[in-house]
């Protein structure tokens, strides 16, 4: 959803209303203030204070513009036409601040024949420094990320993102997917070489069809289906109900309360290597009252029964049976 969103931003970046170009604008009003904020920027606390000053000093003129720039900086410069942050430059008449909207104005580091102590280095910033200059243009988009798991252990923007050098120029990530996440998610890896497991590895799916690194308003970064249904729902619609018989527990816990996600030693990801030990964890054949478990099966308990879905097939919900028999009609 979040691509397909951005992707309409870029046809559109003409339009007034866009919104990459009222970040731009805003950031030629502000821009002096905000970015020479962090144009001297070395993070250390001393530099902290002199920073707020020199921000108060600064005027749009310490702008000179991303040519300027390129004259020292050619290989990158020439590298930054297929960027996306080039449309920055449309801007304003097509004046827009391009290398300085991330940079901070560079005249100084200019005049400085290239005084390192003069520019904003991302490289060299602390996480929160980073994610503030990223997000005060892509807060709209990724407003979820400073509580999210990666904003709050400061993995910052440039941990999976590089502007210059990434190697999956798409989404300028620094490498692609799952390499990125398996770098730092070390423990993950071995659950997608599992002998059930989702096809990530294989390239069939992301890690980013389930999650959004960037945070959401669920756990784990766990997107969610257009209902607001658990995401798995979006691929595996025909457990999505609505069932005139619902097995209550796939709405109230959800999918991963018999199913393991990512990958496991058992047929259908189940929680379980047997489907009965997975039934009767909540299903007790000898009910007791004060657990307020779900009603166990009456019927017995012999060799023919314990292979629960050979009956009860329509185990996510039924529109025929309440007891989720073979609901084809
Ligand atoms: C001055 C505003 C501004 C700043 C600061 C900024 N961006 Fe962007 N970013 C944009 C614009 C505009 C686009 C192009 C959006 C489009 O194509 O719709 C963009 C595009 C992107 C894209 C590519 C989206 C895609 O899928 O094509 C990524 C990734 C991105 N930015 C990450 C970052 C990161 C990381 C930082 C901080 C290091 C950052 N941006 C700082 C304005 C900004
Ligand atoms: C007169 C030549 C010159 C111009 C013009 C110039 N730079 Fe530099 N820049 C340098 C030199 C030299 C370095 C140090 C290179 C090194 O150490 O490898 C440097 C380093 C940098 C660094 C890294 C700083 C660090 O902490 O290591 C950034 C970022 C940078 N420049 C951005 C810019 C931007 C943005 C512009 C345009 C506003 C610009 N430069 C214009 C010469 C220039
Ligand atoms: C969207 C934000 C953004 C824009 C726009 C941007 N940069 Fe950068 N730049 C970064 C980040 C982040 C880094 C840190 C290294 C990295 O992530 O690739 C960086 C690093 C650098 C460096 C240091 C390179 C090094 O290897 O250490 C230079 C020089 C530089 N940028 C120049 C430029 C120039 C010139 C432009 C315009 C043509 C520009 N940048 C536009 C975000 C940006
Ligand atoms: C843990 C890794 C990670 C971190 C941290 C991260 N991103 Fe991303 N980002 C990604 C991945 C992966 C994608 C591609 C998502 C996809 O395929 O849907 C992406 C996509 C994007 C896009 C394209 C639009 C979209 O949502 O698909 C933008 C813009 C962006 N990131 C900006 C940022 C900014 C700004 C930050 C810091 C505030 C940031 N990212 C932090 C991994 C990360
Ligand atoms: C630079 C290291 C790094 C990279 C790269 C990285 N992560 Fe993380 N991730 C972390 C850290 C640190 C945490 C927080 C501590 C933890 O839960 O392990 C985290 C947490 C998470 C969580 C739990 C979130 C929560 O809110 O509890 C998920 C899910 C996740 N990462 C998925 C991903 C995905 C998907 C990718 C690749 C697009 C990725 N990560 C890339 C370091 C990273
Ligand atoms: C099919 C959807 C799906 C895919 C694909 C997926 N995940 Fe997950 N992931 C989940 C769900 C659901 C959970 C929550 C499990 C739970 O705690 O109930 C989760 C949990 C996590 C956690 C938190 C683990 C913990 O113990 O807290 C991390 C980290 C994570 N995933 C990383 C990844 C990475 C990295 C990839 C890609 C290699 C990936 N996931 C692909 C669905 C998915
Ligand atoms: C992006 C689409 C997508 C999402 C989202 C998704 N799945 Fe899947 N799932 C698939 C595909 C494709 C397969 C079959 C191919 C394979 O073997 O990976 C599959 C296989 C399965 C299977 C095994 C089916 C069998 O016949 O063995 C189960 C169980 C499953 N998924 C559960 C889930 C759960 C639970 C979630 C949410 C945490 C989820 N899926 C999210 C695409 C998805
Ligand atoms: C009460 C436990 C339970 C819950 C909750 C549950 N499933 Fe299942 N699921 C099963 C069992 C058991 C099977 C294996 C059925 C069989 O033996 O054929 C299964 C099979 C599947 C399959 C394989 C294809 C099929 O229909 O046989 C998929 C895909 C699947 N589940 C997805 C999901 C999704 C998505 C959710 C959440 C919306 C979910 N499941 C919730 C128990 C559950
Ligand atoms: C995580 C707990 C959980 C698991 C695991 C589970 N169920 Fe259920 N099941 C429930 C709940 C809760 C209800 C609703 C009970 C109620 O309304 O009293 C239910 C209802 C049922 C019903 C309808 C009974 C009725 O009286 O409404 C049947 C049949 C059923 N489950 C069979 C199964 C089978 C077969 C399995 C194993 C594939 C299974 N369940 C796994 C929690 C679970
Ligand atoms: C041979 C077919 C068959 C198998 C196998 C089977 N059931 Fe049933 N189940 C039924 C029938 C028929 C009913 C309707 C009530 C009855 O006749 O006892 C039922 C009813 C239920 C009910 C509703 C409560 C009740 O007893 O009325 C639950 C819960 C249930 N079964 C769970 C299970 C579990 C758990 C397993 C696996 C351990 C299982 N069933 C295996 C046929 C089967």
């Amino acid at each position: 959803m979040h691509r397909r969103r951005s992707l309409t931003h870029s046809r559109t970046a003409a339009s007034q209303g866009n919104w990459s170009v009222r970040c731009a604008l805003l950031m030629a009003l502000l821009g002096a203030g905000l970015f020479s904020a962090t144009a001297v920027a070395a993070p250390t606390k001393e530099a902290k204070t002199a920073r707020v000053e020199t921000s108060q000093k600064a005027l749009p003129g310490d702008y000179v513009g991303q040519e300027v720039c390129a004259t020292c900086h050619e290989e990158i410069g020439k590298k930054f036409s297929s960027n996306a942050h080039a449309k920055l430059a449309e801007a304003h008449g097509k004046n827009g601040v391009t290398c300085e909207g991330c940079h901070g104005p560079g005249k100084a580091h200019v005049d400085g024949g290239g005084d390192v102590t003069k520019i904003f280095n991302p490289a060299k910033a602390t996480a929160k420094e980073v994610d503030a200059k990223c997000l005060g243009c892509h807060q709209g988009q990724h407003a979820n990320f400073e509580r999210s798991g990666h904003g709050e252990a400061n993995v910052s923007c440039v941990s999976c993102h590089s502007i210059h050098a990434g190697e999956d120029p798409e989404h300028l990530l620094k490498v692609a997917q799952p390499r990125l996440c398996f770098q730092c998610h070390t423990d993950i890896k071995p659950q997608f070489s599992m002998p059930f497991h989702h096809k990530v590895e294989e390239g069939l799916m992301q890690c980013s069809d389930c999650h959004n690194p960037h945070g959401t308003f669920g756990r784990k970064g766990l997107k969610s289906a257009s209902q607001q249904d658990a995401i798995c729902t979006k691929c595996h619609t025909e457990t999505a109900g609505p069932f005139v018989y619902e097995h209550d527990v796939v709405k109230t816990e959800g999918c991963t309360s018999c199913h393991t996600p990512h990958g496991g030693p058992n047929p259908r990801l189940l929680n379980r290597a047997n489907v009965n030990t997975l039934c009767l964890q909540c299903h007790s054949p000898s009910p007791n009252f004060t657990t307020g478990l779900p009603i166990g099966p009456a019927h017995n308990q012999n060799q023919q029964y314990q292979s629960c879905t050979i009956c009860h097939t329509s185990i996510h919900g039924s529109n025929t049976s309440p007891i989720f028999f073979n609901s084809t009609e």
